[in-house]
């Protein structure tokens, strides 16, 4: 089921009497960390009701294809865009029939047409109605053009009769669609990465930083979502997007990035699923401000005249990542050395000293890579190995490095 993890499903509902079964099926789903948009046919509309729907599945509900109001939010060619795949369950013989000869006369027909992901149905009739020749006729030709059928199974109908055309279990058909998607190689994980630098309040309007640009960070979670990881972004101050499907938390100073961590991972290590070992995985690229000002003055400091110095007393902030590393169960813990000399030494020296699972060492004193720059060159050192990966995008950086850590896990 983990592979459903950060999915994006869209399920049809079409009218039969198991389409309340299809309440069941959106929890399902949901569960297992999909994303559900729902549309309903007019005739699902008599058996279940779309405020049913929209409250499992926490979004508005698709009902009809010449609506101004969805059309403006989104429109039928976005949400065809927007699905890993298409779902209809229950898929009824005359909603079958029209998908089969490409009909695109309501909203889930024009979705099929338009969809380019894989397109699955999970068919629910009457025993006589499955058994006739025009819907085998029909089946066959949606397998032909590359419809995924599930089911239908046997059993007790709602109309009395005994046989097949039942629409399968809900976890059977969550289980079967969470199958048919590849899984990656941190599928199941959860990655939380902190990135770009911290502010260190002087006084309302001064700060100290630094030049990190929270590239790698991104970079990192973007590769990690990739692998099949749900991933949380502990952001300092940067100008970057967030990656698609993955959750980010602003932060400003240490102190502030170090209270969002140890929220996230107390709420990540309560979740029973994902606490097991190798489950959890910390990566620390922020480069955090080591020092903050003692106090933050609560207005703008002056200018003193004829008074040439001003002396700010410096405190020593948390560290995020050895605190990280010191919880129990410990997530595998990475971290970032970025050094102007003496690297790996360094490098070697702060994977014992902090106790971490791998470190990542680059050389920032070459102005092309590092801060800022689109391109890094790294050595990633785990303490029975190290892998050196030469000048590359930081895309391609976070990539060597993902697959790294899967090989540690
Ligand atoms: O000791 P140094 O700052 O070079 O260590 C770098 C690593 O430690 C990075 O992974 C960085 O994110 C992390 N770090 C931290 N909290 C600090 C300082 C550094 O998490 N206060």
């Amino acid at each position: 089921m983990q592979r459903l993890a950060n999915k994006r499903l869209v399920l049809g509902v079409t009218g039969g009497i198991a389409a309340y079964k299809s309440a069941e099926l959106i929890r399902r789903l949901i569960d297992a960390g999909a994303e559900v948009r729902v549309v309903m046919t007019s005739a699902a509309q008599e058996f279940i009701t779309p405020l049913t729907l929209q409250a499992l599945s926490g979004n508005p509900v698709h009902l009809a294809l010449l609506d101004t109001e969805a059309e403006a939010g989104m429109g039928h060619i976005e949400l065809a865009r927007w699905g890993d795949a298409l779902l209809i369950a229950p898929a009824s013989a005359d909603f079958i029939a029209r998908l089969t000869h490409g009909h695109g006369n309501d909203l889930l027909t024009t979705l099929c047409l338009a969809a380019r992901c894989p397109i699955h149905i999970a068919p629910a009739m009457n025993q006589g109605m499955w058994a006739s020749s025009a819907n085998q006729n029909n089946i066959q030709q949606l397998e032909t053009n590359g419809i995924h059928l599930i089911g239908p199974g046997s059993g007790y109908q709602a109309c009395g009769d005994i046989g097949l055309g039942r629409m399968s279990e809900p976890d059977d058909i969550a289980q079967i669609l969470a199958d048919s998607f590849q899984t990656g190689s941190l599928t199941g994980t959860q990655v939380v990465i902190t990135a770009g630098p911290t502010r260190e309040a002087i006084d309302p309007v001064r700060y100290i930083s630094n030049h990190s640009s929270g590239k790698m960070g991104f970079a990192l979670a973007e590769a990690a979502r990739d692998a099949g990881a749900t991933v949380t972004l502990i952001a300092g101050p940067v100008n970057l997007a967030t990656p698609d499907r993955v959750n980010r938390i602003n932060v400003v100073s240490a102190e502030d990035m170090l209270v969002a961590t140890t929220e996230c991972l107390d709420h990540l290590s309560l979740n029973s699923s994902v606490s097991s070992e190798g489950s959890i995985i910390f990566i620390g690229t922020a480069a955090v401000a080591d020092y903050r000002p003692d106090t933050s003055a609560t207005q703008k400091i002056k200018k003193t005249q004829g008074n040439p110095n001003l002396t700010l007393q410096l405190i020593e902030n948390p560290d995020i990542i050895a605190t990280v590393a010191k919880r129990s169960p410990k997530p595998f813990t990475v971290g970032f050395a970025a050094e102007t000399q003496n690297v790996l030494a360094y490098a070697n020296d702060k994977i014992a000293r902090k106790n971490l699972d791998m470190i990542i060492a680059n050389d920032v004193s070459n102005k092309d890579i590092g801060f800022n720059s689109d391109l890094n060159a790294v050595t990633i050192i785990w303490p029975e190995g190290n892998k050196t990966v030469d000048i590359a995008s930081k895309a391609i950086i976070a990539n060597s490095i993902i697959q790294q850590i899967s090989l540690q896990l």
